[in-house]
């Protein structure tokens, strides 16, 4: 199976990755569902809500310092490393992730389409700049705008709210022209990205996903790897290695 797949990236020219929390996992960080998931000890109608953020700013903000105090420790693992090695070796390959965290970016990648937003960046509630943040733990929490003293908010996108558009139309564009698409560590329930990988399918992409167990999307793909990220991929870059 994995001949397979190599035999296809190698004749495809545009490549797609989406990645979501299991991409991570081998990290570290903890995903969101599943046994040990961040919503099974966390409410995220109290935390991830544009409402939670207006009733009680402090109390988000303390869960967003306390994901970054986790998320700053933590290194890319051979997933990261593998999809931005792949971003060198083929000329359009794309990645697009749910994920926050910015690890595929610490690997090195660098044409990566953030869906959900990025940890690292807060955005002012009152004027809608954004910038970059990496100071752990805040030293002010809620954190101030600098410019004209409003809240700021981290910048990612919490349940009820939409996607950057902009974003999700270019992600949907490169995925709607690709040859093949990696959907990779994704429970593939939460939308819109969950649509993605039948854009692809619908246009005859092969769809290969990498998960350690089943999802609904499972038996729609062209091929699952069932396993952990990080070793999947490792093994995949290592037999295009040999042939390419
Ligand atoms: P989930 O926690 O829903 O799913 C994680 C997936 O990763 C599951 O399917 C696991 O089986 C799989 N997994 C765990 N470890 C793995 C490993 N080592 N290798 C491969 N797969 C592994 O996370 P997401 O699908 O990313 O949104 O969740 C999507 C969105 O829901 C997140 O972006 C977040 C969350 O609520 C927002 O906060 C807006």
């Amino acid at each position: 199976m994995l001949e397979e797949v190599i035999a296809k990236l190698k004749e495809s020219k545009k490549i797609i990755a989406l990645t979501g929390s299991g991409v991570s996992a081998e990290s570290g960080i903890p995903t969101f569902r599943g046994k040990n998931g961040l919503w099974k000890n966390f409410r995220a109608e109290e935390l991830a809500t544009p409402q939670a953020f207006s009733r009680n700013p402090k109390l988000v903000w303390e869960w967003y310092n306390w994901r970054r105090e986790i998320i700053i420790l933590k290194q890319p693992n051979p997933a990261h490393k593998v999809l931005a090695l792949w971003e060198r070796k083929f000329p359009e390959f794309y990645l697009v992730t749910q994920n926050i965290d910015g690890l595929h970016q610490k690997a090195g990648s660098k044409r990566v389409i953030e869906l959900h937003g990025n940890i690292w960046q807060v955005k002012c509630t009152k004027e809608g700049k954004i910038f970059d943040n990496f100071e752990v733990p805040l030293k002010e929490i809620p954190p101030l705008c600098p410019l004209c003293g409003a809240l700021l908010r981290p910048n990612v996108v919490w349940f009820g709210e939409s996607l950057d558009q902009s974003k999700l139309s270019q992600a949907v564009e490169l995925i709607t022209e690709c040859e093949i698409m990696f959907v990779i560590g994704t429970s593939a329930i939460v939308q819109p990205a969950a649509s993605l990988p039948y854009f692809a399918l619908r246009e005859g992409a092969t769809v290969v996903e990498i998960n350690i167990e089943t999802t609904p999307l499972t038996s729609q793909v062209n091929y699952f790897l069932k396993g952990k990220a990080g070793e999947i991929l490792f093994e995949l870059d290592k037999k295009l290695n040999s042939i390419f």
